[in-house]
């Protein structure tokens, strides 16, 4: 009997993506991409994650962000040519992201009308900065575990989007040590993630559940979900995929 009821219990899981149970992560736990690949995406031009608008979550969710603030530092990791950073840049906060794709460097200043200048980064060997003239805008090209607190200090806020969802599942902790390092005492962490059914699809972007959130981040910092919405698109359709939750996370320092 308690055993039928298990199987069912599991049957109920596989059916339904918004299931949360850490079984599921293991259909992704060695997929791995070699940055080389990720090179080669922007090359070709294989660049479906990009968006040609403000990214509706950034937007919906600035004021929490923001908090009465101005002037931010805004971290945006896994960058590519969001232009969310143009955005807030025009607002007046200052935003520094890091990219391992030239051409995605490239393409971002171009696409906003920025002038911008190069520079190798004495700390990282083979990076280079690009920053824009007209606006705080300074982007590194380089690995993202290459970047540290010494280059560009801490942040005020950050924006998630698909940064911790792209990297390989086994470099999470690894990642989200980084991250941590980065935020300021007052640091405000705005992260994306997505729900679906991982054997469904292989993914980049990965299965990331909110349990995994909580305990990457979780031990020192509170986690607010502020929104989880229906994201499922003909993109997604074309995967394999049958339903997909976007969740975006509020990550403050815990205050006592
Ligand atoms: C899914 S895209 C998201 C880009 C951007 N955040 C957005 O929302 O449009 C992930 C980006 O991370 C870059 N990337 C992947 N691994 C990286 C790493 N280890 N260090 C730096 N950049 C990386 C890829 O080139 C790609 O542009
Ligand atoms: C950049 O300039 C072009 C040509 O003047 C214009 O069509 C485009 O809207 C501008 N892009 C932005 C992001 O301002
Ligand atoms: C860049 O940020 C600095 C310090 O916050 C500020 O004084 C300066 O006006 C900003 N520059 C631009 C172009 O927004």
């Amino acid at each position: 009997m308690r055993s039928s009821l298990l199987l069912g219990l599991m049957f109920l899981c596989q059916r339904q993506s918004r299931c949360q149970g850490s079984s599921m992560l293991a259909a992704q736990t060695d997929r791995v991409m070699a940055l080389g690949e990720w090179e080669e995406r922007w090359q070709e031009g294989r660049i479906g994650f990009h968006q040609l608008h403000v990214h509706k979550m950034l937007e919906s969710n600035i004021d929490k962000v923001l908090a009465g603030r101005t002037g931010v530092r805004f971290f945006f990791p896994l960058c590519g040519k969001a232009i969310d950073m143009k955005w807030l840049a025009d607002m007046g906060h200052s935003v520094v992201g890091v990219e391992v794709a030239e051409k995605a460097i490239r393409e971002f200043f171009q696409e906003s009308n920025l002038t911008y200048s190069e520079e190798p980064v004495p700390a990282i060997p083979g990076a280079k900065l690009y920053k824009s003239s007209e606006r705080n805008i300074s982007l590194y090209q380089c690995d993202i575990y290459s970047f540290s607190s010494s280059i560009e200090g801490q942040f005020g806020a950050i924006w998630d989007r698909g940064s911790l969802v792209a990297i390989n599942p086994r470099d999470r902790e690894k990642y989200a040590s980084l991250i941590m390092s980065l935020m300021a005492k007052d640091c405000r962490y705005l992260l994306d993630t997505l729900l679906y059914n991982p054997e469904l699809y292989k993914g980049p972007p990965f299965f990331v559940p909110d349990e995994q959130v909580h305990s990457l981040f979780g031990s020192h910092y509170d986690i607010e979900l502020l929104q989880s919405v229906d994201a499922l698109t003909d993109r997604q359709r074309a995967w394999g995929l049958d339903s997909l939750t976007e969740n975006v996370h509020l990550i403050t320092p815990k205050s006592s």
